[in-house]
């Protein structure tokens, strides 16, 4: 089963740079994709796209079978974890449980919900 595909993608980001220029791949479950090539190439570009963090201007996205477009997309971001490149545009809460808490807060948890589940999976907070 296919759990991600681009077709014929064209991203162009909005100050005119070109960075993918009909792109397409498959990603089947279960399956280990290695993505490599020069800086600037676009392989973050493609990994944001199968974030459904950005879309495409031509072509489509499809993820779990469904084509992404912003109105499905942070229902399918769900089930996908992106580590970025750079952990600084990850980690920007102060403490652990803030940074921790900070997944579930946004998509919609109540903010005691979270930090009680967390506080009961350690003794170690606070
Ligand atoms: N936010 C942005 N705004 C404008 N152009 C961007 C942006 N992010 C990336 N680009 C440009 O898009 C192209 C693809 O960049 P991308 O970051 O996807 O490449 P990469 O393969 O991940 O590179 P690296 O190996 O350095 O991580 C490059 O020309 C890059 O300069
Ligand atoms: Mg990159």
């Amino acid at each position: 089963m296919k759990i991600a595909e681009l077709k014929d993608v064209y991203y162009k980001y909005p100050d005119g740079t070109e960075a993918l220029k009909g792109i397409s791949l498959a990603v089947n479950d279960r399956e280990v994709l290695c993505m490599f090539g020069p800086n600037g190439a676009g392989k973050s570009t493609v990994l944001l796209m199968l974030d459904a963090l950005i879309f495409p201007q031509k072509g489509t996205v499809r993820l779990f079978g469904s084509e992404v477009d912003p109105k499905n997309a942070s229902e399918l971001r769900k089930k996908i974890g992106l580590l970025f490149q750079n952990p600084d545009d990850m980690l920007f809460n102060p403490t652990v449980l803030e940074e921790v808490s900070f997944g579930l807060i946004s998509r919609g948890w109540r903010e005691r919900k979270p930090r009680e589940k967390l506080r009961k999976s350690s003794r170690k907070w606070d």
